[in-house]
């Protein structure tokens, strides 16, 4: 055998660091946040989609007496733009929560459903989406959604 490693290249910026249209879509998701219907987790997740075009969809999460038929906010915005803007590519997504009142210290992190769901989209338009997930301490700023999805099943092997 031999070991084997992955490495995850990130950037942590300060928010005054981000260049403007980043703060934007930061500030987007934040705001969302505020729609986030959660009454069972009372964690508030809002994320903002920005395409090629400059068209941003944003989201929150949305939740369910059933749980699992609730959605995650990031799935929430980047459906809404697939569903209007079918032939445009996500080029960004910034996701933010909170939750007491307080938005997280620590970057907040997409589950592993909404990773897999946007790389179809990275995949199909041959295009990073860059990520940017905020927290009080920073802003991680990944570069590509495939750098948090190693190991990736992108359908390339399907037949
Ligand atoms: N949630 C999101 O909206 N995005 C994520 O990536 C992580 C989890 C939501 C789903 C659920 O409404 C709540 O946060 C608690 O899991």
């Amino acid at each position: 055998m031999r070991e084997a490693e992955i490495i995850v290249p990130f950037q942590v910026f300060a928010y005054e660091e981000l260049p403007a249209d980043d703060r934007e879509l930061v500030d987007m998701a934040k705001a969302m946040t505020a729609t986030s219907y959660s009454p069972y987790s009372h964690f508030r997740v809002g994320a903002a989609l920005r395409l090629a075009d400059g068209q941003v969809f944003k989201g929150s999460n949305q939740e369910n007496a059933a749980f699992p038929s609730g959605l995650c906010a990031e799935r929430t915005a980047f459906f809404a733009a697939s569903a209007n803007a079918p032939e445009v590519a996500p080029v960004a997504v910034a996701i933010a929560a909170q939750t007491g009142g307080t938005f997280l210290e620590n970057p907040v992190a997409p589950c592993g459903a909404c990773r897999q769901s946007l790389l179809e989209a990275e995949t199909r338009f041959k295009q990073p989406i860059r990520v940017l997930l905020y927290g009080t301490c920073g802003i991680y700023v990944i570069q590509s959604l495939r750098d948090l999805l190693p190991l990736t099943f992108d359908g390339s092997e399907l037949p």
